[in-house]
């Protein structure tokens, strides 16, 4: 597979820095959003830049630095920014129609078949919700709910499903929960299997299952102090928890568990989906016989940023009655249209497997760091969903948070944007478009390895 095939994507020769960011023109529109605008405003903070365009896997900002882009606004832009394919799509639909609630049209039907070509076959219903991630997870919950009549949900610890009432309440970063006393009741979370940081380190390779055993103890154990739920949910791979990639051990028994149990799995696939792992669904790495009950979708669902979420499910769950579930924004055709081409686009350039062949490259690269430096933990990834996770020891793995946001500070003074995350703050990570080149993505990674290799120096 030619890794460079996308090249026509993007600007090839980035980074460029003509002026160290934040230069004069993004330093005037960042003033001015500071004062302005609340002061809960978080990424530019990270990483001080106003934004001039985007194209494929680059960003030029105000001052026309152009930067390799391996954030890809937080895992949205599988396609890329600006895809041609897309914006046809999105331009030839916006002069027909833009807001259509559920009342059917050629495109609604066109994005649904497409979700069809790559969906399970078990995967029968999709529901499209409000426009954010969040969302598809309130619908996802409330389908478990209705369907079982139960009312606790089992989540897991480093889970993050969004910020709206319920999604916030399967959420477990502290930082976003802290002052707001009570959230929706009946959400117990357990361990997700996190090999580097396990509860369960004691029982070494088998970790992984002695979580899975966890979960199987709460349903079983008539004093666990667990209900019955309605459904367990997690994400396939953990993203903002520190991109956390469970073994297909652990999550094979969890569906198995939860079948057992006849509890609802619950999937969410809205930053792990649509190929970012290297397969169009992160679940499908764990088997042909791996299928959840829901799955949610969004990010690169909407193409290049278009809001859309959706919920794909079970035949036999598709019980509610019309209007039980509801909301303004749930029709948005250019959302539609958007995401319809960019699927289009994944499954006939297999963008996926052009996700798989560029990770599998990439990482070896960065696994050099854990050998060569003594701050570097751990290097995982799936696909382009990668992590460095940071420390201030190899041995004692004491989390270094501060290291991570140097990394991202350091790396987009040289012309890089990466997202930083994990259950302590100190993962950095790159979930870069799909469509990113070997040639760029290398030319990112370096920038990366060379700044973790400056700060360890204590440059
Ligand atoms: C796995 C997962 N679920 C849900 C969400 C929430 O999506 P949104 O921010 O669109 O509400 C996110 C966002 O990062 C996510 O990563």
């Amino acid at each position: 597979m030619d890794l460079n095939r996308f090249s026509y994507l993007s600007l090839d020769d980035a980074p460029i820095i003509n002026t160290t960011p934040p230069g004069p023109k993004s330093k005037e529109l960042l003033d001015f959003q500071a004062h302005n605008e609340s002061s809960a405003v978080s990424y530019p903070k990270g990483m001080p830049m106003a934004i001039k365009m985007g194209k494929g896997a680059t960003i030029v900002d105000a001052d026309d630095n152009v930067f390799i882009d391996m954030f890809g606004g937080a895992g949205v832009m599988a396609v890329g920014n600006g895809h041609p394919d897309v914006l046809k799509a999105a331009h030839e639909t916006i002069d027909r129609y833009t807001h259509t609630l559920d009342i059917p049209t050629d495109v609604r039907r066109t994005l649904v078949n497409t979700l069809r070509e790559v969906l399970p076959k078990e995967l029968t219903r999709i529901f499209f919700g409000g426009p954010t991630g969040s969302d598809a997870v309130e619908q996802a919950i409330k389908l478990a709910k209705y369907n079982t009549g139960r009312q606790e949900i089992i989540a897991f610890q480093g889970a993050y499903h969004g910020m709206t009432g319920m999604a916030l309440a399967l959420t477990t970063d502290a930082s976003h929960r802290r002052g707001l006393g009570s959230l929706v009741p009946g959400v117990r979370f357990v361990p997700y299997d996190y090999s580097y940081r396990s509860p369960f380190a004691d029982a070494g390779e088998d970790s992984d299952l002695r979580a899975a055993e966890y979960l199987e103890m709460v349903l079983t154990d008539s004093h666990s102090g667990f209900d019955k739920p309605a459904a367990v949910i997690l994400e396939s791979v953990q993203g903002e928890g520190g991109t956390i990639i469970p073994s297909t051990r652990f999550m094979r028994r969890v569906r198995e568990i939860t079948r057992a149990h006849d509890v609802l799995l619950i999937c969410d696939e809205i930053q792990s989906g649509l190929g970012r792992t290297g397969k169009m669904f992160a679940f499908e790495h764990f088997g042909d016989d791996f299928v959840p009950d829901i799955i949610t979708m969004s990010k690169a669902l909407g193409g290049v940023g278009f809001p859309i979420s959706a919920i794909a499910y079970r035949e036999e769950l598709n019980t509610w009655p019309a209007g039980l579930t509801i909301g303004t924004f749930r029709g948005n055709m250019v959302a539609y249209a958007a995401g319809a081409a960019a699927l289009r686009f994944m499954i006939d350039n297999d963008l996926p497997g052009h996700a798989a062949a560029l990770g599998e490259r990439l990482l070896p690269e960065l696994k050099k760091l854990e050998r060569e430096t003594s701050i570097v933990g751990e290097v995982r990834g799936i696909g382009l969903m990668i992590a460095v996770e940071m420390v201030r020891d190899q041995k004692t793995r004491e989390p270094a948070p501060e290291l991570a946001r140097k990394i991202r500070q350091y790396a987009h003074r040289r012309g890089v944007m990466i997202e930083v995350g994990g259950h302590h703050g100190n993962v950095a990570r790159l979930l870069p478009p799909l469509v990113i080149t070997e040639k760029l993505a290398m030319a990112g990674i370096g920038v990366i390895a060379d700044v973790v290799r400056d700060i360890e120096k204590g440059i």
